[in-house]
C-alpha cells in the first residue's frame, strides 16, 4: 500500500480542516497517509513515504514561515517523491487568481521547490476568532478586493470549495497510482 503525507501549517485551522479532508479522500482510495502540522511535530522522515503533499495559508501576503522552513529543508526529497502544493487564502476565495498565483511564486522564490502540481483554494474568514486589530484589519482588506466576501464581524465564513479539494487529491491518487514505485 503507497503511504502519502499531507504536512500543513494552519493559523485559525483552515488548512488543517483542508489537510484532513485530502487525507480522507486519499483513505478513500486505499492509500495510508499520516497527516503533519509542521509547526507542532518534529518532521516526519520523507524516505518513509511514496508521496508527499504541503499545504500552507497565506498571511499578509506570504506563506507561514513555517511551512516555508519545512520545504527548504526538504526541498530535494520532495523533487524527488510526486508531490504537491496547496495555498489557501483570500485571494482565492475572491477569484483574484493573479494575487493567489503571486503568492506561490514569492513560495517558490523563497523555498526553491517547484512543485509539479499546484492548487489554489479559498480558505475562510475567521472573525469571531480572530483579535480586535486582526478583525478590523481583514475586514477592511475584504472590503477591497472583489468578490463579495463576507464584512458581518459577528460570524465566520468560509470559502473552500470542498468539490475542487477532492478532485485534487483524486488527481494526487491517480498520478501515485500511476507512478513507477
Ligand atoms: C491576519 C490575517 C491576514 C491575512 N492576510 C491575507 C492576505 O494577505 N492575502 C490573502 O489572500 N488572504 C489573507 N488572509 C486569509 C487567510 O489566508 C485565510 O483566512 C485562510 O483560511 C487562513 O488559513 P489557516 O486558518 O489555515 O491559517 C489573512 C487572514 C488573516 C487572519
Amino acid at each position: 500500500m503507497s503511504k502519502v503525507l499531507v504536512a500543513y501549517s494552519t493559523h485559525e485551522g483552515q488548512t488543517a480542516k483542508i489537510a484532513d479532508f485530502i487525507a480522507g479522500v486519499l483513505r478513500g482510495r486505499g492509500l495510508d497517509v499520516d497527516t503533519c502540522d509542521v509547526k507542532e511535530s518534529a518532521d516526519p522522515a520523507l524516505i518513509d513515504y511514496d508521496g508527499v503533499i504541503v499545504g500552507g495559508s497565506v498571511h499578509v501576503g506570504k506563506h507561514d514561515k513555517h511551512v516555508v522552513d519545512y520545504v527548504r529543508g526538504n526541498r530535494h526529497a520532495l523533487t524527488g517523491l510526486p508531490s504537491a502544493f496547496f495555498s489557501v487564502s483570500l485571494s482565492s476565495a475572491s477569484g483574484d487568481t493573479q494575487e493567489a498565483e503571486g503568492y506561490v511564486e514569492k513560495f517558490e522564490e523563497e523555498t526553491g521547490w517547484l512543485p509539479t502540481r499546484i492548487a489554489l483554494f479559498g480558505g475562510g474568514l475567521p472573525y469571531k476568532h480572530l483579535n480586535f486589530v486582526s478583525r478590523h484589519m481583514m475586514k477592511r482588506i475584504v472590503e477591497g478586493k472583489p468578490g463579495n466576501l463576507g464584512t458581518d464581524l459577528s460570524r465566520d465564513y468560509v470559502y473552500t470549495e470542498w468539490d475542487g479539494v477532492r478532485r485534487f487529491a483524486e488527481d494526487f491518487a491517480a498520478e501515485l497510482e500511476a507512478a513507477p514505485r
